[in-house]
């Protein structure tokens, strides 16, 4: 195995990726960053410098379950402190499972300013996929705002709350096109600006090609399509999938999935690839790319037809069948353990906790402690965060989850959950209405240092005798992130196998910042000595002084 070294100067820079000009955090003066190639086994080491002069930094390495490293999971108040400007921190980390994996920035709402990029790892020598493709591409999905992430922050912890909005655009590999005036070009807004020149995927007719497709998105669920081109699904966040056809894909933030898809159509012309928001009322234009038949010119005709539409947005059925149709593939995937030893269920509601509107779970919304929550476990900081366990339920018999959340206050808190070392965990993430109108959105929930199975996802209320009945014990798919469908319940079964302390959130930037997250602790006793560099803020100072 191998030893990859990066050096990434991390620093703010004036970009236009959809043709308006705005200041965007970047690796190297690139967003997205550069892509992560590796090979199963091998070790990663980034040194981040921070040069955002007065800005803090961490950066998640998104489906890397860091065995043997949690405290490189790069997680800002769970298992680092912050990296500040000027400083250097050392990540290292062993990439063990083939796959597509993402990193991104995980420090207040950073992600949103363009600080992601993909990691790639292939399986070893002599190591035979379940499917054949003559060569490997990839696209990275996003969503972008014009306003710093500063204004959208700020207006999320507010009183009165102010929402983010819908995004301007939807990014592909880091290129949209926002509708700039085409008569008066400015220098913060102009069409004909190479930064904002569609992406293009080159293809040779005949061809057959995995395509790696991954959503970093802020808060878009996502639908893409290859016009003309049906898409073959064969891996879901680094696990092989029962090959399955889809003349589109729904994508939630922070999946990844390979598809294999042949370049078979008339090679006379281009195609778009398009993405759409499902899932929310869209208010974004259709992002674009060029799908190109060599060797035709990669955009000249662009394509006379119009680009693709996603099934309408409000279609919830439509990616419920995306969701029940995934199946692991049955000679490359383990079956789960067929019972477990605790079942913690999640009410996800929206409520408001001293005037601001908060995400909670169970009634309590996540709080980051000054100190980071894995050295506070580690050192016994019983103080840095709160000692009661965190709510394993809700009152299910008598909650409506169609009716207005009744009580509409909730508490912030720093509970966390304590795993036993080596026990299986159930976890059923519960669906209920919105505060405000009639609507329940889609949350797509994202796991750090474990992948979990996907035993079911359900309508309505989740029943604890009736439903786990229905779990597929058979072939259920592994993921790191699922989606959790408007009025419905998603369970997932783990291993809490990995020692260390992990979060579990909402991947929607808005929604974690207001506090849709848990934390879960295992195994802490058996962590190495942590490093003194993930420490310095809250009590972790106290560390620092012995040698
Ligand atoms: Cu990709 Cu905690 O996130
Ligand atoms: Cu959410």
């Amino acid at each position: 195995s191998k030893v990859h070294f990066y050096s990434w100067e991390i620093s703010y820079q004036f970009k236009s990726p959809d043709c308006y000009k705005k200041l965007a955090v970047t690796i190297n003066g690139e967003t997205p960053g550069p892509t992560i190639l590796a090979q199963q086994g091998d070790t990663i080491v980034v040194e981040v410098k921070n040069n955002l002069l007065t800005e803090n930094v961490a950066i998640h390495w998104h489906g890397i379950r860091q065995i043997g490293t949690p405290w490189f999971d790069g997680t800002e108040g769970v298992t680092q402190c912050p990296i500040v400007p000027g400083d250097n921190f050392i990540y290292t980390f062993v990439v063990d499972r083939p796959g597509t994996y993402l990193y991104h920035a995980h420090y207040g709402m950073q992600r949103s300013a363009g600080l992601y990029g993909l990691i790639q790892v292939a399986v070893p020598d002599g190591f035979v996929e379940p499917f054949a493709y003559d060569d490997d591409r990839s696209i990275i999905l996003n969503d972008w705002w014009h306003n710093s992430t500063y204004e959208l922050a700020t207006g999320l912890s507010s009183i009165p709350f102010v929402w983010v909005g819908e995004p301007q655009s939807l990014l592909i590999n880091g290129r949209g096109k926002f509708n700039c005036p085409a008569a008066q070009p400015t220098s913060s807004c102009n069409a004909t600006n190479p930064e904002c020149s569609p992406f293009v995927l080159t293809v040779v007719p005949g061809k057959t090609y995995r395509l790696r497709i991954a959503s970093v998105t802020s808060l878009s669920a996502l639908n893409f399509e290859i016009e003309g081109h049906n898409l073959t699904v064969v891996e879901a966040d680094g696990h092989y999938v029962k090959p399955f056809v889809v003349k589109n894909l729904n994508i939630y933030s922070g999946e990844t999935y390979s598809v294999i898809f042949t370049a078979n159509q008339d090679p006379s012309r281009n195609y778009w690839l398009a993405v759409n928001v499902v899932s929310r009322k869209p208010g974004t234009p259709t992002g674009t790319g060029i799908l190109n038949y060599f060797p035709n010119h990669p955009n000249r005709p662009p394509p006379t037809t119009a680009p693709p539409a996603s099934p309408p947005w409000n279609d919830t059925e439509y990616r419920f069948k995306q969701s029940v149709d995934a199946r692991a593939h049955p000679n490359y995937v383990l079956p789960p353990p067929p019972t477990s030893d605790r079942t913690i269920i999640l009410l996800n509601t929206q409520n408001m906790v001293d005037g601001h509107m908060k995400w909670s779970l169970n009634n309590v919304s996540f709080n980051l402690p000054h100190t980071p929550y894995l050295i506070a476990v580690k050192e016994n900081l019983r103080h840095v965060f709160d000692q009661r366990p965190a709510p394993e339920t809700y009152d299910y018999r008598n909650y409506d989850i169609y009716a207005k959340p009744k009580n509409p206050n909730a508490t912030t808190g720093t509970p966390i959950y304590r795993l036993g070392f080596n026990t299986t965990v159930d976890v059923i993430l519960q669906n209920a209405k919105m505060p405000g109108n009639s609507s329940s959105e889609t949350h797509p929930w994202h796991l750090h240092g474990h992948d979990f199975w996907v035993l079911a996802h359900g309508h309505g209320k989740f029943d604890p005798e009736r439903d786990p009945k229905r779990y597929n014990l058979v072939d259920p798919i592994m993921k790191n992130t699922v989606a959790l469908h408007p009025f419905g319940w998603t369970a997932l079964r783990f291993r809490a196998d990995n020692p260390g302390v992990w979060l579990f959130h909402c991947h929607i930037e808005a929604h974690f910042s207001m506090g849709m997250g848990v934390v879960f602790a295992e195994g802490v006793d058996r962590v190495g000595k942590l490093p003194t560099s993930i420490m310095g803020c809250g009590e972790s100072k106290n560390f620092l002084g012995s040698p």
